[in-house]
């Protein structure tokens, strides 16, 4: 019955997705990461409206300084962390470990602290000058490996929260996480005034977005694998429980809340789900806006710039998009 009712949510939200305002994003600037690192995922800027901030794949924090600097070192977020070593890696390796690879990224604009969500580190806070890194939450704490993958910070109250992909798989096991049916990720909420961390959903086919709602009434979080949202309340007389938001048809990677308190869903599209997608085109990157009230009010392609890989994350900030993603070698501003 269950199954039944989803093959048919499924179904009107195929019809939803090619009737919705569909658009193909324009391409208006690419920030280069310095040669040869890559993977800026996730983007965040601070409270003066600086940035972006990306993390990378030599576990280095860049600051996107403007067209004549590009971007600047900030912050590492790994205190084994060995220069000779770890600058300019590239690439998936195991390296990366002792290295660091920043994901998530989220600030707390009241203290200036930024948070980070490291594959193999874990919670990691790096302080308004960029120096001073603490590890809030690890895998020590958790016995166990913990992929950190997506994380928000609740701009009210500097609770924050983010995902954990993966307690059998790390980041440079992804193609095997991919193919596992893995449900070992977890949702997690860390309190900085009180330091407490709770988990809030566990079982979950590698979380990947987290983003909490403009009010603080509700998170939702992305199972990359299952495609699709869900909601859990915090507030009110459903707090503590959760529900399905929305399937979608394709992979939902990080989730970006923008000033009108709507979500900006990075999707990339797979076939199998009956879609009339083209085979050369097997894969499709967009970011589609939803609503509160799940509406999907606009699905912008990010296939000319991006092509079949994809794009991590779709952010609007100050009327334009910016995208990242795990393996180019830039992040990307667009008009949607
Ligand atoms: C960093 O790694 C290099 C190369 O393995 C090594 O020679 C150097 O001693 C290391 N530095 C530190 C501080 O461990
Ligand atoms: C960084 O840490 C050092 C040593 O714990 C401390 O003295 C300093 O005040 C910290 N700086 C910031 C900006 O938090
Ligand atoms: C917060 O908790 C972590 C993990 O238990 C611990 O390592 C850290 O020292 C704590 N920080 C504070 C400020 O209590
Ligand atoms: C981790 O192991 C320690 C020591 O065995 C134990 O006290 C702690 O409760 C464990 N933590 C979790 C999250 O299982
Ligand atoms: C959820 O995961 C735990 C271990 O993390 C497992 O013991 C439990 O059976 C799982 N529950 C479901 C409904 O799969
Ligand atoms: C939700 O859980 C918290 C912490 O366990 C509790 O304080 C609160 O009363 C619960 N709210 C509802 C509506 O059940």
């Amino acid at each position: 019955m269950l199954n039944m009712a989803m093959v048919v949510t499924a179904t009107t939200l195929v019809i939803l997705l090619l009737c919705s305002q569909s658009s193909v994003a324009i391409l208006l600037n690419k920030l280069q990461l310095p040669s040869p690192v890559t993977g800026p995922e996730s983007l965040a800027f601070d409270k003066n409206g600086e940035g972006p901030y990306v993390g990378s794949s030599d576990g280095r924090i860049f600051k996107y300084n403007g067209p004549d600097v590009g971007f600047k070192e900030y912050a590492y977020t790994s205190p084994n962390r060995n220069k000779t070593v770890c600058d300019g890696l590239s690439d998936f390796s195991a390296v990366q470990a002792t290295c660091g690879r920043p994901l998530g990224l989220g600030f707390n604009h009241q203290t200036g602290d930024l948070y980070v969500a490291d594959a193999y580190l874990g919670l990691v806070k790096v302080s308004p000058d960029g120096g001073n890194v603490t590890q809030l939450v690890g895998p020590a704490q958790a016995n166990s490996t913990m992929f950190a993958d997506g994380l928000d910070v609740d701009p009210d109250t500097g609770i924050v929260y983010f995902t954990v992909a993966s307690t059998n798989f790390q980041l440079k096991d992804y193609q095997t996480l991919v193919t596992s049916g893995d449900s070992s990720g977890s949702l997690l909420r860390y309190d900085p005034s009180t330091n407490q961390t709770t988990v809030l959903l566990s079982n979950l086919s590698m979380p990947s977005g987290v983003a909490v709602s403009k009010d603080g009434s509700f998170v939702l979080v992305g199972e990359y694998l299952s495609n699709r949202i869900q909601r859990v309340w915090l507030k009110g007389p459903r707090a503590n429980s959760s529900e399905l938001f929305m399937l979608l048809t394709g992979r939902p990677n990080n989730i970006k809340r923008n000033s009108a308190g709507q979500f900006w869903i990075s999707v990339h599209s797979v076939l199998g789900l009956g879609l009339p997608i083209s085979p050369r085109r097997t894969a499709l990157p967009r970011g589609v806006r939803v609503s509160e009230n799940r509406i999907i009010l606009q699905i912008a392609s990010l296939v000319a710039e991006y092509g079949i890989e994809p794009a991590s994350e779709v952010q609007e900030y100050n009327g334009k998009l910016y995208a990242g993603s795990l393996l180019a070698s830039y992040a990307s501003i667009f008009i949607g």
